[in-house]
Order: C-alpha cells, then structure tokens, then sequence
C-alpha cells in the first residue's frame, strides 16, 4: 500500500525547482494504522499558497487509494515546527459551490497541451485595475481582424469581466454531444468565463483548491477547436490559479500589462518573477494608460509620468511590446460591451495603431516572418 500511495504521488513537483518531490526527498512517511493514513513532507520553500494547491494535488491523486476523510497531511519544516492539517470533506466543498460546473480540485499529472490550440499566452499584471482584461480582449480583436482565430479564457474568478466587456454577460454555455462546453462566441471570438456560472450580484465564495478544477475545465472540457491564440486573462497578482495553471497546461507565453506609476511597475516586477520562477517564456511588457491626448487641446498629456515602462525595460531584461494611451471611446467601448478594435471607425487613431502594432509583434514572435518577403505582417500594416 505505502508503494502505491507513492507512485500514486510521483507526479507532484516543488513548483520552484519543477524537480519531484520524489527526487528533492520530501517524502518523509507514510503512515497507515487501520483506515487512516498520514502522510508526512517536508515544505521548506513552499509558499503557503503553493502548499494549499498541492495538498489538493495530493488528496485528488490518492482518492481512490484512501478516501479523504482518512486522510491526514502532515507538513514538517527544518525551520518551523510541524503543521498538521486534517482534510476538509468533501461534502463542505461540494456545498460552498454555487456554480454548474464540477468543482473539484485541480488535477495534477504532467502538463498537457490544450486540444484544438496553436499557442496559449497568458496575461498577467502584478496589480489590479491596470487595464488588463480591456487589453486581453481588444489583442483578441486585433489578432481575430488579422484572419487569425482567437478564443479567450477570463481566469478571474474574483472579477470576471470577459463577459461584459464581449457584451455577453447573461449567457449561459452549453454542452455539446461530446459532453465538452461550447463557448460562447461574440465578435468572432469564443470565450469561457467564471462570470458566466456564477450570478453578478452574488458573492464569490470558491476558494483556492477549486479554482484550479474549473480553470482544467475551461482548458481541457471546452471545445476551443481550431484556435490559433488562446488568450487567458489572470486575475490580478501572484497566486493559486497562476500557479495551478502553469502546473497543468503548456502555456507558451506570458504578457505582463503595467501602468507607467513606479507603484504599478513594482506590483508588474513581482509579476515577471513569477512567470520567470515558473519558466515560463516572457513575450514582453505593455505600458497601458501610458497618456492622454485631450481632444479639446490636443495636447498629449503623461498623467502617471511619462514612458515608465519603456525606462524600466533593460533593467528589467524582457521585451517591449508597446504602448497604449488612455482614450475615453476604449473606456467607452468597454462599458457597452464592443470591443474598441472591433469597430472599424476607430482605425488609424493611435490607440489601434498601437494594439495593431503589438498583435503584429506576438504573431511575429510566434510565427516569424522574413520582413523583406511580403506576407501576413506585411500586408496588414503595409510593412
Ligand atoms: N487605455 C485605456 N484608456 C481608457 N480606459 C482604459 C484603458 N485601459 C483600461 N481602461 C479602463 O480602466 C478600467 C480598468 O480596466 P480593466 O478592467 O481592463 O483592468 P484590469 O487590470 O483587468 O482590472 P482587474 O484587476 O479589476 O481585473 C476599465 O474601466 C477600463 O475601461
Ligand atoms: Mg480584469
């Protein structure tokens, strides 16, 4: 039994190193008395949030093995003393749930590739409110007005705003003959949302090792077939969908959004770290809000300093994607739920130019072209 409860754990990693915790000796004991099982690691290094997502790991890769309420993890750290921490019932969970969906915690094994998708970039800020779920969904505009298909997944379970920002904000998805979810489709793009399971006015009350579940759901149980960019939208900061996400999908790339203010781009290096700690390839940065142009003096205005993530960009050793100045008609846009580069009328004023010029860069990035030759890249922005 101790054999099979430890092959059964194989697959778990220390998400620092990406080692197993077979091969860093974590596995301290286990230890079986009749029913009940415990098992003993050693955590040094583990963030609590880390922790949290891999004791969920661990209760879904032994459920058939020792059923939960039997179950005791039992943490031990060179520098603390032992945490002891008796699994929750499932029951508790399952009733905290008020979406649809099957919750459940995350499931481990080795990362997969989305089925149906080219390339998934996730979108990342250190902080909330710098503008990145208006940029996930006008880049998903500008790459689907270049002939490319786009699906976006809004990973942000405390404040999804996909919906809203598509204009679909009382849509339900529905299953397919495959059992799989379709998503819902607006503007040419197909998107999956928390928002959609869960009513506006309710209070969010799914916690941690759930998140990772649904997110598995919307990657890997909806039917995203034939995407070329699958766009994820992260909530705001470093934490468990962050983490369980990279621990269970290919992604291929992530784009850190930042406004010019030193604070934003503190909370936006933090953001770097993560992805870096997580190896995952950053494309590049994006300065958002970065000025205002008023339309009485057309004067260009730096509200929060000018070009502060431009400036920042050698130190912090990742690309520059562009920039983005604030423009009431993308607020505007927002609010009404029609995404600014989905609308024609706006083409040639420099917040499009800008989001034309940085799909052009992540197409180029993903798929380089010979600039000499005339090609996609070219013809679009008559390059
Ligand atoms: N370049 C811009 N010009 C004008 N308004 C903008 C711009 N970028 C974002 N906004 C507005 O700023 C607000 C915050 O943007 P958004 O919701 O996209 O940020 P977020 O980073 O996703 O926030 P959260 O952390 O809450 O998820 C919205 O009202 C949006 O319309
Ligand atoms: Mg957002």
């Amino acid at each position: 039994m101790k054999e099979k409860i430890l092959k059964a754990l194989s697959s778990i990693k220390n998400p620092a190193t990406g080692a197993s915790f077979e091969d860093e000796k974590r596995w301290k004991e286990v230890l079986i008395e009749g029913e009940k099982t415990t098992i003993v690691y050693a955590r040094d290094g583990i963030s609590p949030q880390e922790k949290r997502v891999i004791e969920s790991f661990i209760v879904e890769l032994l459920k058939d093995l020792v059923p939960q309420e039997n179950l005791t993890l039992r943490s031990v750290s060179a520098n603390s003393s032992d945490v002891f921490k008796a699994v929750e019932s499932p029951d508790k969970i399952e009733k905290l749930a008020p979406a649809q969906i099957k919750t459940g915690h995350a499931a481990p094994a080795a990362k997969k590739n989305v089925p149906g998708v080219k390339h998934v970039i996730a979108i990342g800020s250190g902080k909330g409110g710098v503008g990145k779920s208006t940029f996930t969904v006008n880049l998903a505009a500008s790459l689907s007005a270049m002939g490319l298909k786009i699906g976006i997944i809004d990973a942000d379970i405390y404040g999804p705003s996909v919906p809203m920002l598509m204009g679909k904000r009382f849509e339900k998805p529905l299953a397919n003959s495959n059992r799989k979810i379709v998503p819902i489709e607006s503007h040419g793009i197909k998107f999956m949302s928390f928002g959609l399971f869960v009513d506006e006015k309710d209070p969010v009350i799914w916690r941690g090792p759930m998140l990772g579940g649904v997110l598995n759901q919307f990657l890997f149980d909806a039917e995203w077939d034939g995407l070329d960019y699958l766009l994820i939208d992260l909530p705001p900061g470093t934490g468990d969908i962050q983490l369980s996400m990279v621990q269970n999908c290919h992604v291929d790339g992530a784009i850190v959004i930042s406004t010019p203010q030193d604070v934003a781009l503190l909370d936006a290096t933090k953001g770097l770290e993560m992805f870096r700690k997580l190896n995952l390839p950053i494309i590049g940065m994006v300065e958002n809000m970065s000025s205002f142009i008023c339309s009485n003096c057309h004067h260009e205005h730096f509200l929060f300093g000018e070009g502060g993530v431009e400036k920042a960009i050698d130190a912090l050793k990742v690309p520059f994607l562009g920039k983005i100045p604030l423009e009431l008609e993308l607020r505007q846009s927002a609010d009404a739920g029609s995404p600014y580069m989905a609308n024609p009328s706006y083409e040639g004023r420099p917040v499009a130019r800008s989001y034309q010029s940085i799909a052009g860069k992540i197409e180029q990035y993903f798929n380089p072209q010979d600039p000499s030759k005339p090609g996609l890249f070219s013809r679009l922005f008559g390059r």
